[in-house]
């Protein structure tokens, strides 16, 4: 259709997606050949079964496995050149990668290897495929705030070239967004940006306590916010944008099926909203996708989803020049 020729041409940024899990099929069965102990499948067709989720929890198990095959900076650099490439295609200019430092620590990567990778992965995508990066480093839930504390320990510590902020992923169901604050605080006052997941998988109460106990600037998901007309208001007047994954909240049933997702009620909140694949690799999906199921499912046109597009570049933490070239 015209408005999927106009997506594909259309210069982008994608300012959600996380590293081990924009890792292409072919990438994943390489490493899990490389180590076929890692329970992860060898088949190609058995690996998108793999890639079947019954629901989040299920998500973050299988995602973890996939993690731990990635023990190398060789591994990180691979990574990186493969998602540059996917972004290239879809004309992605600009991305933020969201990196877990302490799982890919776990995996068996020094944290001087990951620095070093990253710098590498970062000047290949620049001079390879024409795609800047910028980092996220991202805290795991799941590790509770020692772990948030060991991230910002190597945001701050190492601080590779492209860093813009500091995230905070995994399960959002028995462990609160507000036990992170000291983490995010210590980021915060060395100059990152507080950009946390929150409102994936629940309601309204953790997107409040990501925006006044983690200071966030922009939030990961914040789909939650829907159900609270003050919320989104708030989101609204403050210009606290939300990365939008709709085909990843399908996939993890974040959301029951694309007409239950709460993305219209958002933008006639008026609250800032741009688009995101989340996991790209796991979701078998990518940017152009993500526009056209809004296109599709909320008969948003060319003019709705270029906002959504300049809302993405204006929320973009990347260099004036670029962000200019995008909008
Ligand atoms: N949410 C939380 N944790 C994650 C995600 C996500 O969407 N993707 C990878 N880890
Ligand atoms: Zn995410």
């Amino acid at each position: 259709s015209s408005v999927a020729a106009f997506v594909a041409a259309l210069p982008k940024v994608e300012l959600h997606l996380h590293l081990v899990g924009s890792a292409s099929l072919d990438t994943v069965l390489a490493l899990a050949r490389h180590h076929p102990d890692g329970g992860v499948p060898t088949d190609r067709d058995e690996l998108r079964r793999f890639y079947t989720f019954t629901d989040f929890p299920h998500f973050l198990t299988v995602y973890h496995r996939v993690n731990l095959l990635v023990t190398t900076g060789a591994d990180v650099v691979t990574l990186l050149d493969g998602l540059a490439g996917e972004l290239a295609t879809r004309n992605v200019r600009y991305a933020e990668v969201q990196v877990t430092p302490v799982r890919n620590r776990m995996a068996g990567i020094s944290y001087a290897d990951l620095a070093a990778a990253l710098a590498d992965g970062r000047t290949l995508a620049r001079e390879r495929h024409g795609v800047q990066l910028g980092w996220v480093f991202d805290a795991d839930a799941t590790l509770g705030p020692a772990g948030a504390e060991e991230t910002v320990d190597f945001a701050i510590g190492h601080r590779p070239e492209g860093t813009v902020g500091i995230g905070l992923g995994g399960p959002e169901v028995g462990v609160h967004r507000a036990d992170f604050a000291p983490a995010f605080r210590r980021a915060v006052a060395a100059g990152l940006h507080s950009v946390p997941h929150a409102g994936e998988t629940v309601g309204p109460d953790e997107v409040w306590a990501a925006v006044t106990e983690l200071r966030a600037e922009r939030i990961g998901h914040g789909i939650g916010a829907a159900g609270d007309p003050r919320l989104m208001e708030h989101l609204a007047e403050h210009g606290i944008p939300l990365e939008v994954c709709p085909i990843s909240n399908l996939r993890t049933a974040a959301v029951p099926d694309i007409a239950a997702h709460p993305l219209p009620t958002l933008v006639a909140a008026g609250v800032p909203v741009t688009l995101a694949t989340d996991d790209p690799g796991m979701f078998h999906t990518d940017l152009d996708a993500e526009y056209l199921i809004c296109h599709e499912a909320f008969g948003m046109g060319v003019p709705e989803l270029a906002e959504i597009a300049r809302t993405g570049a204006r929320a973009a933490y990347c260099s004036r020049e670029l962000r200019d070239e995008v909008l």
